[in-house]
């Protein structure tokens, strides 16, 4: 089989910068040369931890790095969101092209009381935030949204949403899976009262890394959901009222947490804008060669609109065919099917069909696109 391809980096990012590895390995080594005594002292994991908070709190421009929550992924800081800021009798925006992180917990939430409204969108998944305001009820609590979606590449207009929302009282929640470590975020400047995000993807951390980022605002209003143990105040019989303990239960992933801090500095390194620029050029390059196939291309039409996802559905044959022909004859490995993601698929009105999704990132070259395109071709029989 040919070299593999690897375009789904809106799954995972896969590989790492060399400088990440590195700084792995030499985590775990100074560990086990001090082991007694930062494990005594429980310093290594608490000062690994704090450099990690620091690195996020300035990645997003946020002003407390006490504020900064580690948990595993997005889903369970999502998960601790939404479940510990709403209560049975409250409502909830949110948008029709939202990933199962947040559909799947607000349908189990609905069952228990809490009522939900999806924004309405166009065919490409952009939101319309002059909706919002007729659609805030006296109970409406929040909005929660993804800030773009994993399967159109659609970027959302958070700001406007956002600044909507605030007006109507609501707390405001943005899910940054697919847009950290591509567009610079900037939390106030959004109007974010959380931020929440994932570490393996566009972060480049290792998976199993993830959090949250309170403002004043929500840390006043969100209750912890996940409660145990903490390190601190175990006198208590609650949690401990301080940040990050208050939200943060049970043994922290301590080598996950350092991957983050050195990912995030090589990130800021290259700096945000540069890794942007030459994913979206890549983007526009693969998006206007689509033009001349017999595919479907989901998604808005201008890579500046998107983040460097693009998903397509052949006009003759299944996905699955397509998704497997790529990989089995060119190496080329893509994703297939819902993309945990229904939602975003009935606005595409691609529930049926599912699509085949191309992602791109830091490691992704112009020859690996030129090569897609080609392959695409062959199959595709154009
Ligand atoms: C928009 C969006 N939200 C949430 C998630 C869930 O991420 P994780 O599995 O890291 O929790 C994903 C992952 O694909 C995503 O694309």
């Amino acid at each position: 089989m040919a070299e593999q391809i690897y375009l789904n980096h809106a799954a995972t990012s896969l590989k790492k910068p060399s400088t990440v590895i590195e700084s792995l390995v030499s985590y775990l080594q100074q560990n086990e040369e001090n082991t007694l005594q930062r494990s005594f002292l429980g310093q290594g994991a608490a000062e690994n931890a704090f450099e990690a908070r620091e690195a996020v709190a300035d990645f997003f421009a946020a002003k407390d790095a006490s504020h900064v929550i580690f948990t595993p992924n997005v889903t369970t800081a999502l998960n601790m969101i939404l479940k510990g800021g709403l209560h049975p009798g409250d409502h909830v925006l949110t948008t029709a092209v939202e990933h199962n992180a947040v559909s799947r917990p607000l349908e189990q939430l609905r069952r228990q009381g809490i009522d939900y409204t999806r924004l309405p969108c166009d065919s490409t998944g952009r939101v319309d935030p002059t909706a919002i305001p007729q659609l805030i009820r006296p109970n409406t609590r929040m909005l929660v949204m993804t800030h773009a979606s994993n399967v159109l590449g659609t970027i959302q207009p958070v700001a406007e949403c956002f600044a909507a929302a605030k007006a109507g009282g609501l707390l405001t929640v943005l899910d940054t899976a697919q847009t950290a470590g591509f567009l610079p975020i900037d939390m106030a400047a959004l109007k974010a009262d959380v931020i929440a995000f994932t570490g393996h993807k566009g972060l480049l951390a290792l998976t199993g890394i993830g959090g949250f980022i309170l403002n004043e605002t929500a840390a006043a209003t969100i209750q912890p959901w996940l409660t145990g143990g903490t390190g601190s105040f175990s006198e208590l019989a609650e949690m401990p009222p301080v940040l990050p303990d208050r939200f943060e239960p049970g043994t922290p992933n301590d080598i996950g947490i350092r991957s983050l801090s050195a990912s995030l500095f090589w990130i800021k390194e290259q700096g945000v804008s540069a890794l942007a620029d030459k994913e979206r050029a890549l983007t526009r390059r693969f998006i206007e060669a689509l033009h001349q196939l017999p595919v479907q291309v989901l998604g808005p039409d201008s890579s500046e609109e998107r983040v460097p996802v693009v998903s397509v559905v052949p006009q003759v044959g299944s996905c699955d065919e397509l998704a497997f022909a790529l990989f089995s004859e060119y190496g080329i490995v893509t994703r297939t099917g819902l993309h945990c993601a229904p939602w975003a698929h009935e606005v595409a009105g691609t529930l049926a069909t599912g699509a085949v999704r191309f992602s791109f990132g830091w490691d992704t070259t112009e020859k690996e696109i030129d090569t897609a395109l080609t392959a695409l071709q062959k199959i595709l029989g154009s």
